[in-house]
């Protein structure tokens, strides 16, 4: 009885382990695959705020438009908030890998602190305001952090 246990005891684990080793993924170390998605990840919280900055660009500064203006905002804060945890894009001759992911993190932040004004004027009733918001602040934040972090056109990505 004892014998039994005891050669359960020291089997289960070695199949186990062979069970992780064949279920691992065979070419990609662990972090080049988490790289990868969040790579895909990125240009999928980008695409989504393309598509809701266009709503929003339509419809801040319109008072009769103010449920969509906050549905979009909201939805933009939303995937900004995921985008901030995602592992900075990789950029050809940054030097500084941490510093480069720290602006990042920073400048992503200021993204959802000025949709957070955007959504505060709409809430108050300052829709001139938040249109000039969207037509100046968001997009130059949106322009510079594009010039610092975007991956040159002819990396390979
Ligand atoms: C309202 C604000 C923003 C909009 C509408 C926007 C939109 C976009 C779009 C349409 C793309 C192209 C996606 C593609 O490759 O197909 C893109 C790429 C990118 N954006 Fe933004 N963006 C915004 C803000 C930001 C911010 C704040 C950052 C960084 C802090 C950022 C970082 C990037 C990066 C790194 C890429 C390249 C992704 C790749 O490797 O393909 N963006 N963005």
């Amino acid at each position: 009885m004892f014998d039994r246990l005891c050669l359960r005891s020291l089997l289960l684990p070695l199949v186990g382990g062979l069970a992780l080793a064949l279920a691992a993924p065979p070419t990609l170390s662990g972090a080049a695959a988490r790289q990868g998605d969040d790579h895909e990840a990125l240009e999928e919280a980008m695409h989504g705020l393309k598509r809701h900055i266009r709503t929003l660009s339509k419809s801040a500064a319109r008072p009769e438009a103010v449920g969509e203006a906050l549905e979009s905002v909201v939805a933009m804060q939303k995937i900004t908030l995921d985008a901030k945890a995602l592992e900075a894009p990789h950029k050809d001759g940054v030097e500084d890998r941490a510093a480069f992911a720290t602006a990042f993190r920073a400048d992503m932040a200021r993204l959802l602190k000025e949709l957070t004004e955007i959504e505060i004027d709409l809430l108050e009733g300052r829709h001139e305001k938040a249109g000039q918001r969207v037509t100046g602040a968001l997009i130059q934040i949106r322009n510079s952090s594009h010039e610092k972090y975007q991956p040159d056109e002819d990396e390979d990505h």
